[in-house]
């Protein structure tokens, strides 16, 4: 038995977004889409709206010491340069929640979902959009600065612009390349300015974003598979990044996803059919030191309904983090997506991502078991493996 210690102070923890728990979001894009009958109605989710401090006892109970979550914008600014204070008083609720049971807040100011005004003057394909958004991040820390120190401004710009722009499964449902292009252009903009606008309001907050960054490989032998592995790494992991280089505190990195060109084998895959590759996440760290920020580990987890393969999972990548912590990779925290089963995007309500499982008729909570497991990594700072 050996037993992995992490640095002293390391964060951990779980995440989850305004859409996909909260409840009663009926004027964004996607309760807009719902009712156009192209994506399943997220409804009232797990009302987390209502029901987060019982949610945040949990996280708690599990031994967290942080927690991710998203602010709506659709909430906070229902209409054009109106802000709603009834949302930001809900909001600093939700942040003193969190403080008063010891966990450090990572606010998320944008987790896919816009307000249908904005999507009406044409989204982030509107040149102007990155002054729109950065006024309602301006805005949201003016009011909430003081609750919280880590604000990530966006959310995985590469898989909204892929899945929005090239593939058409989310709003606005569109397969252009060109606009792709635009619109990741347009939210590196919209982060910059935002990022300028936070740190003017209090220069002591820590300000980044969460990327999506993916372990590329191919077979040694299989050129063409290496070429498009070098292509691929940089346009999806470094693009992005390297554009806002200056303009972030702190990397938050999200990690589900290794693709291998030319055929691989895996033993195991969760029920979504992702293939489940823990070193992939070392990798992809290793990767982000050449950018010499902290980085925090914002989303890593897997649809498994059974939890069979949850507490395997979440050891076997710790155990990949531990690794390039050793290395020098500068890692200060984990959240594990999700706190809770979600409403999972153009998958609906299907998969089941939670550490918590949700009764969507009943809305009971149930802790899984693969939770205690990573509970004790939680309570104890560092990992036990065999
Ligand atoms: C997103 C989450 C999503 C998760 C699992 C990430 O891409 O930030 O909103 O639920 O992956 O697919």
């Amino acid at each position: 038995m050996e037993n992995l210690k992490f640095p002293e102070g390391f964060l951990w923890g779980s995440a989850t977004s305004s859409y996909q728990v909260e409840g009663g979001i009926e004027n964004n894009d996607w309760a807009q889409a719902a009712r156009e009958r192209k994506v399943s109605s997220a409804g009232r989710a797990t009302d987390h709206y209502h029901l987060y401090e019982q949610d945040f006892d949990l996280a708690k109970s599990l031994g967290q010491n942080a927690h991710r979550f998203s602010i709506e914008w659709a909430r906070v600014e229902p209409e054009e340069g109106k802000f709603s204070q009834e949302a930001i008083e809900h909001y600093r609720k939700v942040l003193e929640a969190l403080q008063a049971r010891g966990l450090e807040p990572f606010a998320t100011l944008w987790h896919f979902t816009s307000p249908i005004w904005f999507t009406e003057k044409g989204g982030f394909e509107n040149k102007k959009a990155p002054e729109f958004f950065s006024r309602y991040c301006g805005y949201v820390v003016s009011q909430l600065g003081d609750k919280a120190r880590f604000w990530i401004t966006i959310n995985e710009p590469n898989i909204y612009t892929d899945q929005g722009y090239r593939q058409g499964n989310w709003p606005p449902f569109k397969k252009n390349i060109l606009k792709y292009i635009k619109v990741i252009k347009t939210l590196a903009r919209a982060h910059l300015m935002s990022y300028n606008i936070i740190k003017t309001l209090n220069p002591k907050m820590q300000v980044g974003i969460a990327k999506n960054n993916m372990d590329f490989d191919s077979s040694k032998f299989n050129l063409i598979g290496r070429g498009v592995q070098i292509f691929r790494n940089k346009f999806w992991n470094h693009y992005f990044l390297k554009k806002i280089e200056a303009h972030q505190d702190f990397i938050g990195l999200n990690y589900y996803f290794h693709k291998h060109f030319g055929y691989k084998f895996y033993e195991q895959k969760n029920d979504l059919n992702w293939p489940i590759f823990p070193p992939g996440i070392y990798h992809v760290l290793k990767e982000l030191m050449k950018y010499k920020k902290p980085i925090y580990i914002t989303e890593n987890g897997l649809a498994d309904a059974k939890d069979e393969k949850r507490g395997k999972f979440i050891k076997e990548h710790l155990r990949w983090v531990w690794q390039a912590i050793q290395e020098g990779v500068d890692v200060r925290g984990y959240l594990y997506w999700s706190l809770l089963d979600n409403f999972e995007w153009a998958h609906g309500f299907g998969p089941r991502f939670g550490l918590i499982e949700v009764n969507y008729e009943t809305l009971e909570r149930r802790i899984r078991p693969s939770a205690w497991e990573y509970a004790k990594i939680c309570k104890s700072n560092q990992l036990e493996i065999n």
